[in-house]
Parts: C-alpha cells; sequence; structure tokens
C-alpha cells in the first residue's frame, strides 16, 4: 500500500510548519452519530480528554468510524508543544464559519485566534474579537460539506492559509468531524450537537434602540415616546451602564434613575420593552450589598499569587474589581438569585457586556491566564483562566438566562452577550461588539452575521450605525435599512457622539429608516416562522447565497448579499459610490422576483427578491410586536414554472412555552394554477391552534413584474384570475 493521504500531508506539514506530525499510526476514530466522527491523538482515548463544552451533552462512542469517512485529521505537537492537527483540502475548496470575525464571508487564506478578546475599534486584520468559535465549514467544490470542530476551551489559533490546521495552547484535545452532502447538512449536523436556540420572545424580533448611555430617565422616555410621535416602529429601548450608581451592577443612579420599575412601567404603556446592562466587575466597596455578599460566599475567580486564596482583582468601569467565578455552580447559583431579585423590577431583558472578561489598564486586556477558577467537574474541574478564559461569558449568560427565569419561569428569557464560545447560542444572542461609524464596517455587518450563522449562532446583527465615532446620514439610511433585514437589528452608539436615533439624521434619512422598519415589521410572520426553524433544526436566519447552488462557484465568495430564509434575497447596497454588483444565483432571471411595500423608489433600501414556487407571509405593518398581530395577513406569492408556490407560516403566543405543548399553529400555504386562475389555500396544518378566520390579501408576483391581487378569508379557497 502506499503512502495514506494524512501522511501525505503530514510530510507536509513537516516542510510547512517545522512541526513533527504523528505520522506512524493513526489517530483513534469512533462514530459518534452518522456520519460524525470524533477523532483523537494516537494512544488518546476521548474519555481521558476534558469534557467538552461546546456539545450539549456528552457523546458517548458508538464503535469505530466508517472506514470510508473521507475526512481524516493528522494531529502533531508543535516545537514548542502545543497540540494541533491539520486536515487537507482538495483545491476548490471554500472555508467559512470561525464564529465571530472580521472581513469578508470567505475564510481561506485567513489565520485567526480563538481568544475572547475586547477589541474596541477591530477591523480585518484583528486576529481575535469577542466570541471563540473553534469551528470550520468546508464546502468542497461538488458541493459536498464537511464541518471541523476542535473541541477545545483553550486559545486556538485557525490557520486557513493552505489547510485547515488549528492548534490549541491546551491539552490533548478531540476533533469532531461531520460529513454532509451539503453544507446546510452540516448546520443542522451541528445543532445536533451543540444545540439550538431557544425560542426568543417575539418582542426580540422587534427593532431595539440603545446608547451609551440614555441618560437620565427622562431621556429613555423621550426617546421611546419620539418612536411612537414619529411612528417609526420599535419595541424595546436599551439601558446601558450609566443607569448604575457608579458602575456597580444591580444599583441605580440615584439621580438619574431614581426609580427603574416606574421607568419601565412607563415605557410599557407605550409598547416598549426594556433591556438592563450587566457587567461581571464587581466594584470592590465593602458598603456594597453585591461585593459583600459574593465575598461572603467566596465566589470569586481567585489569583495564583500566594496561597491561591487571594481574590484576584482587576480594574474595569467602577475601578477594582472582583469576578464572579460562573465556572463554580455556587457562583452561578449566586449570580442568578441576584438577577432574579433583579429583573422583578419590571425588566424584560438583559445584556452582559464586558465579559471576555475585559480588564482595563493591562496588555493583555484580561486577567491572567493563571488565575484560578474552582470550576464544575463537568466544565473540567479547577483549573488556570486560560482553560476557562473562552467560556467565562458564555458561563455568564448561562447563569444569567437562569436567574430570569427563576423570576419567569413562563416567560422566553431575551440575553445578549458580547462574549461567548460556541454552543453559547443556547443562552444568549449576540451583536458584533464596538464597530466603527465607517463603510468597512456597514459592509462587514453581512459576511459577520453569515459566519456567525455558519458557526451555531443564528441570532446576531450588528450595532447600526457604528460604535465607534459618529458617521453621516447616508451611511446611517443604509445601515438601518440592512440591519432592519437581519436577525438581530439594534441602533447603538458610544458615549460622546451625536444623537443616532433614526430623526438624528433629518427627514429623509428619518424616512428612509421608516421604510426600513416598516419592511421588517411587515415581514415579522416570516422571520419568526424562521426563527423557529432556527431553534427547530439549527439552521440560519440570514443564509449566504452559495446554499442557492453549492456547485457554482461564484457565489463561494459572494457577502454584498445574501438570503433571509430560503426564499428571500437581499441585495443590499453596502458601499458609498460603486457600482459593484453581487454574483447573483444562475436563475436568477427567470427563478427571482422583485417586490417592495410601496418603497421601491427609495434607492437606499436594499432590494428584495421572492424565490419563484414560493409564499412568503407578512403582515401589517405595525408599530411594536404587542399591536394587533397578522390581520389581515398578506402572502406573497411567486409561482414556478409549474404555476405552483408553496410556504409556511409559524404562530405562536410569541411568549411562553406553551409551544412546547401543541399551542402553536404551523401552516403550509399553496397556490396552484389551474386553467386561467390560481387557487390559494391553506392545506396543512400541525399544532394545536385550530384555522383563524383573519382576513388575507394576496399578492402575486408575475415574471414581467406585473402583480395579481385578491382577497379572502384564511378558512377559505381564495381564487384569482390569470388575467
Ligand atoms: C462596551 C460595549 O461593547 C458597548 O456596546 C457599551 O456601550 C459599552 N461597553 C459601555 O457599556
Amino acid at each position: 500500500m502506499g503512502l495514506r493521504l494524512w501522511q501525505v500531508l503530514g510530510a507536509c506539514v513537516v516542510a510547512l510548519y517545522g512541526v513533527v506530525p504523528h505520522l506512524w499510526a493513526q489517530p483513534t476514530a469512533e462514530r459518534i452519530g452518522d456520519r460524525i466522527v470524533r477523532f483523537t491523538d494516537i494512544g488518546v482515548r476521548a474519555t481521558d480528554l476534558e469534557p467538552s463544552v461546546a456539545l450539549l451533552e456528552p457523546r458517548p462512542g458508538m464503535g469505530a468510524a466508517p472506514a470510508d469517512f473521507p475526512v481524516e485529521p493528522i494531529f502533531f505537537e508543535t516545537d514548542d508543544n502545543k497540540e494541533g492537527f491539520a486536515i487537507e483540502i482538495e483545491p476548490g475548496t471554500s472555508l467559512y464559519g470561525t464564529g465571530e470575525v472580521a472581513g469578508p464571508l470567505l475564510r481561506n487564506g485567513r489565520v485567526i485566534e480563538c481568544w475572547n478578546y475586547d477589541a474596541y475599534g477591530y477591523g480585518d486584520a484583528s486576529p481575535h474579537l469577542y466570541q471563540s468559535h473553534p469551528w470550520v465549514l468546508a464546502v468542497r467544490p461538488d458541493g459536498t460539506a464537511f464541518g471541523v470542530l476542535a473541541d477545545t476551551t483553550w486559545r486556538v489559533r485557525v490557520d486557513l492559509l493552505s489547510a485547515i490546521e488549528m492548534i490549541s495552547d491546551g491539552p490533548d484535545f478531540a476533533v469532531i468531524v461531520i460529513d454532509r452532502d451539503s453544507p446546510q447538512e452540516v448546520m443542522t449536523a451541528l445543532a445536533e450537537l451543540t444545540g439550538t436556540i431557544e425560542m426568543p420572545p417575539k418582542w426580540a424580533l422587534g427593532y431595539h434602540q440603545c446608547r451609551y448611555s440614555y441618560f437620565p430617565d427622562s431621556r429613555v422616555l423621550e426617546v421611546a415616546r419620539g418612536f411612537r410621535e414619529r411612528n417609526i416602529p420599535a419595541d424595546v429601548i436599551w439601558m446601558d451602564i450609566d443607569y448604575m450608581d457608579g458602575f456597580r451592577v444591580f444599583t441605580f443612579d440615584p439621580e438619574g434613575f431614581r426609580s427603574p420599575r416606574y421607568t419601565n412601567n412607563k415605557l410599557a404603556e407605550i409598547g416598549f420593552r426594556n433591556v438592563w446592562m450587566l457587567d461581571p466587575g464587581i466594584k470592590v466597596d465593602e458598603d456594597y450589598f453585591v461585593y459583600n455578599s459574593g465575598t461572603k460566599r467566596n465566589i470569586w475567580v481567585k489569583s495564583a499569587a500566594g496561597t491561591g486564596n487571594t481574590d484576584y482583582v482587576g480594574e474595569v468601569w467602577p475601578g477594582d474589581c472582583v469576578f464572579p467565578d460562573y465556572t463554580n455552580s455556587i457562583a452561578r447559583e449566586w449570580w442568578s438569585g441576584i438577577v432574579s431579585d433583579f429583573v422583578r423590577l419590571g425588566i424584560d431583558g438583559l445584556w452582559n457586556d464586558m465579559n471576555e472578561p475585559a480588564v482595563f489598564n493591562v496588555e493583555s486586556k484580561t486577567m491572567p491566564l493563571d488565575n484560578i477558577h474552582r470550576a464544575d467537574e463537568d466544565l473540567g474541574g479547577q483549573g488556570p483562566h486560560a482553560k476557562y478564559h473562552n467560556i467565562y461569558g458564555m458561563q455568564m449568560v448561562r447563569a444569567t438566562r437562569d436567574g430570569y427565569m427563576e423570576s419567569y419561569p413562563n416567560r422566553r428569557p431575551f440575553v445578549l452577550s458580547r462574549a461567548n464560545y460556541i454552543g453559547g447560542h443556547r443562552y444568549a444572542a449576540t451583536w458584533s461588539g464596538d464597530n466603527t461609524a465607517d463603510w468597512y464596517h456597514l459592509e462587514s455587518s453581512v459576511p459577520m452575521v453569515l459566519n456567525l450563522g455558519l458557526s451555531g449562532n443564528p441570532f446576531t446583527g450588528p450595532d447600526i450605525g457604528g460604535f465607534a465615532g459618529n458617521g453621516d446620514g447616508e451611511m446611517f439610511a443604509r445601515w438601518m435599512s440592512v440591519g432592519a433585514m437581519l436577525p438581530f437589528a439594534r441602533g447603538h452608539t458610544g458615549k460622546g457622539n451625536i444623537d443616532k436615533e433614526p430623526w438624528s439624521f433629518g427627514p429623509e434619512v428619518e424616512a428612509t429608516c421608516r421604510r426600513a422598519l416598516e419592511r421588517r415589521y411587515r415581514l415579522l410572520p416570516y422571520l419568526y416562522t424562521l426563527f423557529r426553524e432556527a431553534h427547530m433544526t439549527g439552521m440560519p436566519i440570514v443564509r449566504p447565497l452559495f446554499f442557492l447552488d453549492p456547485t457554482d462557484p461564484a457565489l463561494r465568495s459572494e457577502d454584498d448579499a445574501f438570503l433571509l430564509g430560503g426564499d428571500l434575497l437581499i441585495v443590499p447596497d453596502l458601499t458609498l459610490n460603486s457600482d459593484r454588483r453581487p454574483a447573483l444565483p444562475a436563475d436568477f432571471e427567470t427563478g427571482w422576483t422583485r417586490f417592495g411595500f410601496d418603497d421601491l423608489d427609495d434607492p437606499d433600501l436594499p432590494e428584495m427578491y421572492l424565490r419563484a414556487g414560493s409564499i412568503v407571509p407578512s403582515g401589517p405593518v405595525l408599530q411594536h410586536t404587542g399591536e394587533k398581530f397578522l390581520d389581515p395577513m398578506t402572502l406573497l406569492i411567486a409561482l414556478d414554472e409549474d404555476g405552483h408556490a408553496s410556504g409556511t407560516l409559524y404562530e405562536d403566543a410569541g411568549e411562553g412555552w406553551e409551544f412546547r405543548d401543541g399551542e402553536f399553529r404551523l401552516t403550509t400555504y399553496e397556490a396552484i394554477t389551474e386553467g386561467d386562475s390560481i387557487l390559494v389555500r391553506a392545506t396543512k396544518r400541525e399544532g394545536r391552534w385550530t384555522a383563524p378566520t383573519r382576513a388575507v390579501r394576496v399578492r402575486i408576483l408575475l415574471p414581467d413584474g406585473r402583480e395579481l391581487e385578491g382577497t379572502g378569508r384564511e378558512n377559505e379557497d381564495i381564487t384569482i384570475p390569470l388575467n
């Protein structure tokens, strides 16, 4: 027998990296699912490794890997004794994922580090941002795909210069490889391993308005009222750190936020939800109840200095701080308990920031690597910060979520986190941190959301308008237009910047923002259905164009346009003064029809196209999701060449867990051409909710640009003459 592929690759590894691969025996490979294989280095058993934090639950081995499994990592040790592996890729393979990264969608030729980092002002060349996803999705030239997970919490260098190579700072780790016929199937298999998002409350899909910071509480109300006065849809307003008393979490500025409950109530009266920030750094202050109660329970991360029983102190917003050791269940329960009291003030959602954790005035921007975590055994037991750094934020949001649930077991928590780790989408949504108000960051918003989705986290979005700096009205309008089409839509800006509410740049920009948000609210029934799909299967909500045809090389690097679900193609203009047009699918001319909501004249709004053969449910413009939903309903229909179309709509209470017991309605709508008319009707219903009687409007988009319209009621057939 000649040299095996991995031996050839091994030789290349030696040549390229000067490291010694383990060539003379094969890695251990065991099946842990259908065409999912866990590889470990020679002589290393999976049971000897640190427990997986990424996986939803431990995956016992199910026997030997299939003999024909097409992917095989080569494990090696670097000169400085680091563990790594490499997987060869055939020419024409496209690489994606690696979590939250700046720069383009296609990751070939890139090197990043999985190391959660306070990356203010990041750019294309930043080696690491706030989250860690040691995960790569590889799409072969024939459109088949595989995914590779380095199952370790330690710092990982992901090198995609010519192969898939990952090197960890920690001990031996498992490499999990998923092999599938398409990238979509890899994504759903990843979700089998790492879980899916929980259904968010419906309000979290609305528009969110934030700034650092709205202060005092009267300003919060003024901004919220500003939306209602101007008829600009919005659901949520956010409280950044200045609401606190001297940046002490769980306290309120005695002058600026005298009665948070009153503020929350007043917001609720006008249909606004609230989200309040919580940071992990706890001010060292003996007059502060949070510091005292945590100290009493001895739950702070420890410094390695001395006896190892000294609380680590680092500087963040309030000055000297200690840090809860969220890797420990006692600390998490303590945190959850305080969160649980806190949210009883009428708090709807929570924002966990600075949880890399960020530490000021140190070169590393975080705590020392030898700090001591007294982690739970199922996370890996006591160990250094180097091992737990990347999951610190994840364990924080886990505890925050639990705290919310303690007080409101019948509500769906909404937590937003800056730091996280692969699998952490189970606990929190993500925003892409401190971007900058410039065209580069506007453009980056799309590939960042795409790659996060391709790394298992579908609920993400950028700071619309840019966090650092001001930007101008034109950029703001464009950012809002595309941001309104992304899963998490929140405007935010940093301290000292100009106002960045939708009306801050004058009437023209305001009008574009209104239209953009009206689109989002009209499409909420579809978006909510996509969230349900993400929750059930792990499919991203925003998807790359190459999902349409993974064999088409032209689509592989396209990130100027994207898919919202399977049926909408969104083509935003992300650049200033450029006529760059995205590569579009081969069937673009015949397979996609442009549509709008009487807003096609606005050049700042993205072009929207409906896939031939699809039905997308939409609703009336709402000012917020608490308004009467989806009556009348409008079905947007584009027929395929057989005169047929179908689509689904998921509906539930938008809150609570009854949907798990069947309290929902999943309706399939179909349109069929019969003779010279089109018949539209609901053909299938799942769930316990019965058929509604609401009014239905039908818009049939014809390829020649004409539109046919019909009206009727949901529980009746609707017939529209073709001419
Ligand atoms: C850093 C966060 O990234 C930003 O969004 C926030 O406004 C500031 N911290 C202040 O809390």
